[in-house]
């Protein structure tokens, strides 16, 4: 809301008067010296009319009079439509229009304080206007900039509180329903304390003011704490609200609450600039939403295109159970210690094999949160070279050299300890099979596991292989969909759900690979990550 008074803290507090016995033509001069369009007419210290260009056009030259000879106090108006300095910039606008002048004197208990013009205040209100189409603008291009959802949110609540012209305080929140349910969850807030930050982390729809706004769809004003201001606490301080439901179509999808001193007056404006806003995020939060959907529904039609390749693997890993069974079976018959060992082995392969393909199949075909700890990443990395290194020394193919080379100083890492013993154990049964694939039987394999602290407190994993790397057309695809070399012993989920992985840590995984010498795939993970990286995140973790 914008008064007089904040209009003349911009345009400034100087007044020309003229005395009211000066002549006309003196009035003009100082007219013109000044660049102004009318004089404030004074009688020793009392303000007795206004003399403006008008006057003298109408009441001079049309008369046939001359400036020289006539006195400002002929022509002057003496009615004089004065403004007061909490006038806002509508009532003054109303008031000019009315009135017929185009120049008010501001007063302030018979104190001359200024004078404004009827174009100061249309500068001023296309200036109003114009930053909410900026508010507007800034939120559109922020919605396309890759910064996740709940970031955006953020931005958003201080665009909001950043525009001078809105009589906020400087506090405010923006909610979201969730899941279509009728629960707002505060996703983003600027300035609130601890207290409320927990008292209102989540609200019916009904409950206090952001509740009723979302129940009754309807803008929510409080110029104090009312009885629908139901929510508490000790020592809170009196404060309004303007909380403005964001609705799509017929459904809501959350809530805009702004704060605002105790006793302001409910303004029409800052009401249009907050609907504004609210319609703007609502086409912003739909479309992400959609995007998010759409992500979902290729990922799922993505596995429903290779179910048929996923079922020939779970054929494969049903076959190897039965052999191991069977195994079993001879063995307990004729009471062969040994070949129970073999058969036991094959059993727990394959029961391995199943449950890395769920676990794979679930992280790619959902969006997770990663469930962050602190944990030795070096410890996590070693058990999956123990792991897979039985792989390795027991195969008929000859030995591969499995190398740790571990950085002594990682330290504890924040991330979902899960969710990288995954991503690594995929990397490495990767380069195994490009050890075992390598047509070079002759050359001396190995695999290298690294991890580092990286100068910036970045960390960086690394799996590479000196097996049958990957020519360019290959390295294309490994991202694209379930791309596998591998036939029926592939699946082509490992490397795109090891991506997706590192991606929700707020990481990235490159490869760099040449065919015949090898492999190098890299995680780059940012430094401790304390927030959600990731769109709309939601619980869950790699469980
Ligand atoms: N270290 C590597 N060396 C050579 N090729 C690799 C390596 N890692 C992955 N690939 C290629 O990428 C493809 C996709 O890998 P992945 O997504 O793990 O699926 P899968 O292992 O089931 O085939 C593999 O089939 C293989 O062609
Ligand atoms: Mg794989």
């Amino acid at each position: 809301m914008v008064t007089v008074k904040d209009l003349l803290k911009i345009k400034g507090h100087d007044v020309y008067t003229v005395a009211v016995d000066a002549t006309v033509f003196e009035a003009l001069k100082l007219m013109a010296d000044k660049g102004v369009g009318a004089l404030v007419v004074m009688a020793g210290e009392k303000l007795t009319g206004i003399i403006s260009e008008r006057d003298y056009a109408r009441k001079i030259i049309l008369k046939g009079k001359f400036s020289r000879d006539t006195l400002v106090r002929e022509i002057m108006a003496s009615k004089v439509i004065c403004a007061q300095p909490d006038y806002t910039l509508e009532d003054c606008m109303a008031l000019m229009t009315q009135r017929r002048v185009r120049h008010m004197p501001v007063l302030d208990s018979g104190r001359l304080l200024g004078i404004i013009s009827i174009g100061d205040v249309v500068k001023a209100i296309i200036s109003n206007r114009e930053t909410t189409q900026a508010v507007i603008n800034s939120l559109l291009r922020l919605s396309l900039e890759d910064i996740g959802f709940d970031q955006f949110l953020k931005r958003a609540v201080e665009l909001m509180l950043s525009v001078p012209w809105l009589a906020f305080e400087k506090q405010g929140s923006i909610f979201l329903t969730e899941n279509d349910s009728d629960l707002l969850v505060m996703k983003a807030q600027s300035g609130l304390s601890e207290n409320i930050k927990v008292k209102c982390a989540q609200l019916p729809f009904g409950r206090c003011l952001c509740g009723r706004a979302a129940m009754t769809r309807e803008l929510q004003f409080a110029s104090g704490l009312d009885d629908r201001h139901e929510i508490r606490y000790e020592g809170i301080v009196p404060h309004g609200h303007y909380c403005v439901p964001i609705v799509h179509g017929e459904k809501v999808l959350g809530v805009i609450n702004m704060y605002v001193r105790q006793g302001h007056k409910r303004d029409q404006r800052e009401e249009a600039f907050l609907s504004a806003v609210a319609n703007t995020l609502a086409g912003i939060i739909q479309r992400k939403r959609l995007e998010r959907e759409l992500v979902q529904t290729e990922r799922l039609a993505a596995i429903g295109q290779t179910v048929a390749g996923i079922a020939h693997c779970v054929k494969g890993i049903l076959f190897g159970l039965e052999g191991g069974v069977y195994v079993v079976n001879k063995a307990l018959r004729i009471d062969d210690k040994d070949k129970l060992y073999t058969g036991w082995n094959m059993v727990q392969r394959n029961i391995d094999k199943v449950s890395a393909l769920v676990f794979d199949l679930l992280s790619y075909s959902k969006e997770r949160l990663p469930d962050y700890e602190y944990c030795s990443l070096n410890e996590i990395a070693n058990e999956v070279v123990e792991l897979m290194e039985p792989r390795v020394t027991h195969s008929s193919f000859g030995k591969i050299e499995m190398i740790r080379d571990f950085d002594p100083k990682i330290g504890k890492v924040r991330l979902d300890p899960k969710g990288i013993h995954r991503c690594l154990l995929n990397l490495v049964s990767n380069a195994i099979d490009a050890c075992f694939y390598d047509p070079n039987e002759a050359k001396a394999h190995f695999i290298k596991v690294t991890t580092r602290r990286e100068p910036d407190g970045g960390i960086m994993i690394q799996v590479s292989d000196n097996g049958c790397g990957m020519d360019k057309g290959i390295q294309k695809q490994l991202f694209t969909g379930l791309f596998s070399t591998k036939g029926s012993k592939g699946t082509g989920l490992g490397l795109p759900v090891t991506q997706k992985i590192v991606q929700e840590h707020g990481g990235i995984l490159t490869v760099d690979s040449t065919p015949e010498k090898g492999s190098v795939f890299t995680i780059s993970l940012p430094v401790d990550q304390k927030e959600d990286k990731t769109i709309f995140s939601k619980g869950g973790g790699y469980k």
